[in-house]
């Protein structure tokens, strides 16, 4: 008989509690249990990013994480930074700028790109570079990606500019 665990964390600002088995991986908690299907899977093996979630405002590889390490912390996925019937700025940003394609890798690079810029709203080109690079696109080039992300900082920098 498999051993359940109890653990309880916050999911996209709600709090949650579930049994699981020791085993299960964050990715298959979130997809499976809460149905929430937003988060891709792809390499499931640390390498290609779709499967990026934010656990502590950090992007963690949810295929390599178990869903234990998550009691007591604040989970948020794709559908947590997704305005209900909307978009947010960030995946406006993708759309405008011709930063997605076929759209599989989307929802891990708009998870990355939200922590960068909620650490970093200035980032350069190298940090932009730094940041995404455990994240692939077999599509886009990351061109235009790179360019969606610096539209981003550049908005944010003339939204915070001084008046004179
Ligand atoms: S599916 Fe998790 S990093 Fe590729
Ligand atoms: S848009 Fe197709 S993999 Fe990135």
């Amino acid at each position: 008989m498999t051993h359940m665990l109890p653990i309880s964390f916050s999911l996209n600002g709600q709090a949650v509690s579930i049994e699981i088995a020791a085993h299960t991986l964050l990715i298959d908690l979130v997809r499976d249990r809460f149905g929430l299907k937003g988060t891709k899977r792809s390499c499931d093996m640390e390498v290609c990013g779709a499967c990026t979630m934010l656990v502590d405002g950090q992007p963690v590889s949810s295929c390599t994480t178990l869903a234990v390490d998550v009691h007591q912390r604040e989970v948020t996925t794709i559908e947590g930074v997704t305005p209900a019937g909307g978009l947010s700025r960030i995946q406006k940003a993708f759309v405008l700028h011709g930063g997605l394609q076929c759209g599989f890798c989307t929802p891990g690079f708009i998870m990355s790109v939200t922590a960068l810029l909620n650490e970093n709203p200035h980032p350069t080109d190298e940090e932009i570079r730094h940041h995404l690079h455990g994240n692939l696109c077999r599509c886009t080039g990351y061109v235009k990606i790179i360019e969606a992300v610096k539209s981003l900082a550049a908005e944010h920098a003339s939204e915070h500019a001084d008046v004179v």
